[in-house]
């Protein structure tokens, strides 16, 4: 077999057999093919497409070119939650705690953001002392002890997705479904959990534009699982704006905590039943999607699922008085107001979620490269999101930054972010669609 037959046979439209993408995987790993050749078969797929079998056999063959974490001692069922990424999506820190406090183990494993959007590890770390560097004999131990466990994604997982995600980035290959797919389903293969749930934004501040689009992929990733006989659910969720208020560390792990103690905003809220109760359905857990929902609303209502928050932040060397004392989280120095313009009575009616992204990187909340610095106190907590009446002059968002410069920076770069309209706008919906379970 020669790789330049396979970009051949790919750019010409035509599938692979399973042994010709193991080929593939096999080359790339033992360094017999070279990135040039890798890159121009990204490229073929990138135009041509693969067909399912030919994506679940990339994903298999990607989830085993590393370790394949053996999670079985925990339990039949054990949870993992993804999402595609989005702009103060501090979901899996309500949706973990929340899952466990509701009977299913979940063992997360998170990255760190790049680019525009943000990573649950680093939120996390905003918590003095938290600490997401598990081995996996103590991720696993800390599941089986506290039901439970957030740890950071480490390179012996699907190795070969790093190789071929770095080469994508720089070869304009990102925007593929099947690549997209396999990248994603490998890592949560090779993860060891058995009930994936997945979370596929779509909107401005997300890697899927549309909503057809963000259907796709979600398609795809939940027919993958089935073939690899992992069973995967999913929900094509907004991205148009940020989820919730908050955007930045310190800000987002505030939220997520007002979020557990039965409060917080209710887009945010509505996400983490929309996925939980899939989870518990697609477990068995519970019988329907009514019955489920009213599971999650009491463990956030009764403060189990705070409680549970409490003690994975504790199990994972974090100060658990952050519950009552946000204030230990890096806090910024300078906090200004964006107001609406004018005077009377507008509605937002659009809020870009990349943008705002920008203006918190500006202020330092984001890295353009592997292993930057971050600041975790600096972010935007908005005051109202698309659809909600604002009164010209009224404060529509609050930047929180570290100098008087930057915040001045920030807003101007919100004001780009923000449009108005004198007439009532619709209020988006969260869930976009559900498929799956
Ligand atoms: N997230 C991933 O893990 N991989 C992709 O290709 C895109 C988003």
């Amino acid at each position: 077999m020669a790789m330049v037959d396979l970009i051949l046979q790919k750019r010409a439209g035509k599938a692979h057999a399973k042994e010709e993408i193991d080929f593939i995987i096999k080359g790339l790993m033992d360094g017999s093919i070279e990135d040039y050749q890798l890159a121009a078969w990204l490229m073929a797929v990138c135009w041509q497409g693969m067909t399912l079998d030919e994506t679940a056999w990339l994903t298999d063959a990607m989830a085993r070119s590393g370790d394949l974490l053996d999670l079985s001692a925990i339990g039949p069922i054990v949870g993992d939650k993804h999402s595609t990424g989005g702009v103060g999506d501090k979901t899996t820190l309500v949706f973990v705690p929340m899952l466990s406090a509701a009977g299913i183990p979940m063992a997360k494993l998170s990255g760190r953001g790049l680019g525009h959007t943000g990573g649950t590890i680093d939120k996390l770390e905003a918590i003095p002392g938290f600490r997401c560097d598990l081995t996996i004999e103590q991720f696993i131990k800390q599941v089986k002890e506290i039901g439970q466990a957030i740890g950071g994604q480490t390179k012996e997982l699907a190795p070969a997705d790093g190789k071929i995600y770095a080469l994508r980035d720089v070869t304009g290959t990102v925007e593929s479904i099947p690549l997209i797919a396999a990248s994603v389903m490998s890592k949560k293969i090779a993860s060891g959990a058995n009930l994936i749930v997945l979370d596929v934004k779509c909107g401005s501040g997300a890697i899927m534009e549309t909503e057809e689009r963000a259907a796709q992929l979600a398609a795809t990733m939940v027919e993958v699982g089935k073939r690899l006989k992992r069973p995967v659910s999913a929900v094509v969720t907004d991205m148009e704006q940020p989820l919730g208020n908050a955007v930045g560390h310190t800000l987002e792990v505030m939220e997520a905590i007002e979020t557990l103690s039965g409060r917080g905003p209710s887009d945010l809220k509505e996400l983490c039943l929309s996925l939980g109760s899939l989870a518990l359905v697609t477990a068995g857990l519970t019988e329907d999607d009514a019955c489920a929902r009213r599971t999650l609303t009491e463990v956030l209502a009764n403060g189990q699922a705070l409680s549970k928050f409490r003690d994975l932040v504790a199990a994972q060397g974090g100060d658990p008085s952050v519950i009552e004392r946000p204030e230990i989280m890096p806090q910024s120095k300078f906090k200004i107001d964006v107001k609406a313009p004018g005077t009377g009575d507008k509605w937002i009616k659009n809020l870009n979620g990349r943008l705002i992204a920008e203006a918190c990187k500006l202020m330092g909340a984001g890295r353009e490269k592997k292993g930057d610095p971050i600041n975790m106190a600096v972010g935007i907590v908005l005051k109202g999101k698309i659809g909600s009446r604002i009164e010209g002059g009224q404060p529509v968002a609050t930047i929180h930054a570290d100098s008087e410069k930057d915040a001045v920076v920030a807003a101007s770069k919100f004001n780009q972010a923000i449009l108005y309209s004198d007439t009532p706008q619709a209020v988006p919906k969260v869930i976009r669609a559900r498929i799956g379970a």
